[in-house]
């Protein structure tokens, strides 16, 4: 029997988000810059409220039952990123400020005992500056020589580039999952099974494909797994790196302080366990209990229809776009893509346009997005880019298109 879905009741999702219900200089605000920072549910927020109103202590420190409250609470908050993640352990789970402090750890890490002069290390041309720098950082210190994948005129990882680009000297492969800049879905499947055939570790940079789709690191074998709570309706300054257990074993701390040693005395310090080891200092337990709450609140909805909703919303925009605007260029123009759309229209400035869609109610993200070396290999300074949500409406995107037709209008 075919046994059909309920359609997604959008209005009734949206009233979950209070942020969303507001006028920007007098018109509705139609929130596109969801890869920027997602909104957060009431749910969210009022985790927040509750865990400062009822909870808060600082965590693993104290036999007051506060401490053991927070602690509870904030290693229950570990346990379901464990499980949205599918790791095989909670102490796979670390605690970072976001996607960028993961990947600072892990470049850090590795750069105190694993890479040496010589070795290599693999980025993609594709990257955020989050996943590039930290890389160059390491190589310099290391005398490591960071080699780059190319990239197709539509940003497709050049698969062939990259498997002559691999040899006994890669230790790290670094990509993204989901590109921010331009939302295209990266081959990580093959990416990873070429890099393990020569011994390399993999870190993914998820900070784009959480929002959109759920992420199995077990059935991916990620080596590391790197992401941060705001872009997935979570809170700011918390973020998770996910490392295999054995591999986050072999990395020695990255930063020193309280909680994350076993014993100290002025002549020798021994480490903690995992995930103690890398959590140095008292960590953003709000955050992380707050993420714990958007994970749920994610579970309690119907995501493949949260998914499907999503492609509908990039069809119908990525449509509207072509009708409307003969002079229209998409970045990243491939058929399958998370809801992100990078486009100029000729020589418009983005940021000109940005502005006045503004005026106009509709919030972009404009500029090189934090890809500047894409952004070069474009032959360009940046673009305009609109990504959704599952809480964004077609409504919004007619609102969108008329308010670029008004900025065409002023600025050619
Ligand atoms: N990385 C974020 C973006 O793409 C800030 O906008």
């Amino acid at each position: 029997m075919d046994v059909k879905t309920p359609p997604l009741d959008i209005a009734k999702l949206r009233q979950d988000f209070p942020v969303l219900h507001q006028k920007v200089a007098g018109k509705p605000l139609a929130y596109f810059d969801n890869a920027a920072s997602a909104q957060k549910p009431q749910a969210v927020i009022d985790t927040l409220s509750h865990y400062y109103e009822t909870t808060h202590s600082n965590v693993h420190r104290g036999v007051h039952q506060l401490s053991q409250k927070a602690t509870d609470a904030f290693e229950e908050a570990r346990k379901i990123v464990q499980q949205e993640l599918n790791a095989a352990h909670p102490h796979e789970i670390i605690w970072t400020k976001g996607t960028t402090d993961s990947i600072n750890l892990v470049a850090s890490s590795l750069g105190q005992n694993q890479i040496k002069s010589g070795d290599e290390i693999i980025i993609s041309a594709l990257e955020h500056h989050s996943n590039i720098v930290p890389w160059q950082m390491l190589c310099q210190r290391t005398g490591a020589t960071l080699r780059v994948i190319p990239i197709s005129d539509e940003g497709e990882i050049d698969l062939q580039a990259y498997r002559e680009l691999l040899s006994s000297r890669t230790k790290m492969v670094a990509v993204n999952h989901y590109s921010n800049a331009l939302g295209l879905i990266n081959p990580v499947e093959a990416i990873i099974e070429e890099a393990h055939k020569h011994g390399a570790w993999v870190l993914l940079d998820g900070a784009q494909s959480l929002p959109h789709r759920p992420v199995d690191v077990r059935a991916l074998d990620a080596d590391f797994y790197a992401f941060s709570g705001h872009k997935v309706f979570g809170p700011t300054g918390i973020g998770v790196l996910y490392g295999k257990e054995s591999l986050l074993n072999e990395l020695p701390p990255y930063q020193g302080g309280g909680e994350m040693i076993a014993e100290v005395s002025f002549e020798k310090t021994t480490y903690g366990e995992l995930p103690h080891k890398f959590e140095a200092g008292t960590p953003h337990i709000a955050g992380a209990i707050g993420l714990g709450a958007a994970f749920q609140y994610l579970q309690q909805q119907d995501r493949p229809a949260l998914a499907r909703h999503e492609e509908e919303l990039l069809a119908y925009a990525t449509d509207a776009l072509r009708r409307h605007f003969p002079r229209l260029k998409i970045y990243g123009d491939v058929p399958h893509k998370a809801s992100v759309i990078s486009f100029l229209l000729e020589d418009i400035h983005p940021y000109d346009a940005g502005a006045i869609l503004d005026k106009l109610g509709v919030a972009i993200r404009t500029g090189h997005h934090c890809n500047q070396p894409l952004m070069q290999r474009f032959g360009i300074s940046g673009t305009m880019r609109a990504s959704f949500a599952f809480y964004n409406t077609t409504e919004e995107i007619d609102q969108f298109i008329t308010a670029l037709q008004r900025a065409e209008k002023m600025l050619s």
